[in-house]
């Protein structure tokens, strides 16, 4: 089994740069998912509380018999919990659904710029007392755009490790990835094969056919090359193989550009636009 590449944050941890995304996975299916895609070799789980499937995760950690040391678990804080005190409480719910006592990486969800008076700097505030006080190894942010890692560099002391975004061939999302990139911010792409949606393009089929790969493989690959964190999801395991083996090919240059050329600019996005969602689950 070919190894998954790590990479260092701007705080010297490491992350595994291909993981398991569990975004829609129902809640009664996680462990078996999480179990499956241990299985399929991945050590690197990506949930969210909002994603009500977190205790699965910890289901799955629990009877994999994987040393925790070996693996490497991202949550994320909800939208309705931005306040610092709903922030605490909500994180140590999510510690107790994972059943953990520290987790590797914890997000801001999304910047909810029209909520909160404006304010995500005090909840980032908050997400730096979990690193201080080690419950949170890492600690990063989701959907910011440049303004809002701008305004965390201006108010904080501490660059988040990660910026979880939308990126994928239809939306290179280029003005956050540089953002991030510059300011020494991995980028994590999320939906990095816009949840199925590119599968079926005649250049990726193309490409594919030409290196002898599927065009999920091309696709993921071609974040890879870039350089940036990827954990699609899949319910199959044959799906969850097929996008794990991406370390034993490579894409050339000309194909690197004619993936990224796919861009469709704001057209492209599959999911809300950080700068105008708000949404505060019940
Ligand atoms: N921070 C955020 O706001 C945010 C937002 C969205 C996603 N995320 C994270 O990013 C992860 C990945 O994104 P995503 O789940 O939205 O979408 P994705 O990984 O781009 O795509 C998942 C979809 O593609 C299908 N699929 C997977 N592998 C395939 C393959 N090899 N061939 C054909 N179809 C395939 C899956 O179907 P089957 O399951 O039926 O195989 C599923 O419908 C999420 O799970 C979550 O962890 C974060």
């Amino acid at each position: 089994m070919a190894t998954v590449p790590n990479l260092t944050l701007n705080d010297g941890n490491t992350i595994p740069q291909l993981g398991f995304g569990v975004f829609q996975v129902p809640p009664e299916d996680t462990a078996k998912i999480t179990g499956q895609a241990f299985e399929a070799g991945y050590r690197h789980i990506d949930t969210a509380q909002m994603y009500g499937n977190e205790a699965g995760v910890g289901e799955a950690i629990k009877t994999s018999g994987i040393p925790r040391e070996e693996l490497f678990v991202t949550s994320k804080l909800n939208n309705g919990f931005h306040r610092p005190d709903d922030a605490r409480k909500a994180f140590e719910r999510t510690l107790q659904a994972l059943e953990l006592d520290q987790i590797d990486l914890f997000l801001i969800h999304w910047p909810l710029p029209t909520q909160y008076d404006g304010d995500f700097v005090s909840t980032w505030q908050t997400l730096i007392e979990f690193q201080k006080d080690g419950r949170a190894r890492s600690i990063g942010v989701s959907n910011f755009q440049p303004a809002h890692l701008e305004r965390l560099a201006q108010e904080t002391d501490v660059v988040p490790a990660v910026n979880q975004i939308e990126v994928h061939p239809y939306f290179t999302n280029d003005a956050a990835r540089a953002a991030s990139r510059d300011a020494g911010i991995l980028v994590e792409s999320w939906s990095p094969i816009a949840q199925g949606g590119v599968l079926d393009d005649d250049i990726l089929v193309d490409l594919a056919g030409k290196v002898g790969r599927t065009p999920a493989q091309v696709t993921l690959r071609w974040h890879v090359q870039r350089g940036d964190i990827v954990f699609p999801k899949s319910s199959t395991p044959e799906r969850m193989a097929e996008n794990f083996a991406l370390f034993d090919f490579e894409l050339d240059d000309e194909a690197m550009a004619a993936i990224s050329a796919l861009d469709r600019g704001e057209k492209g996005r599959t999911g809300p636009n950080p700068d105008t969602f708000d949404y505060i689950p019940d």
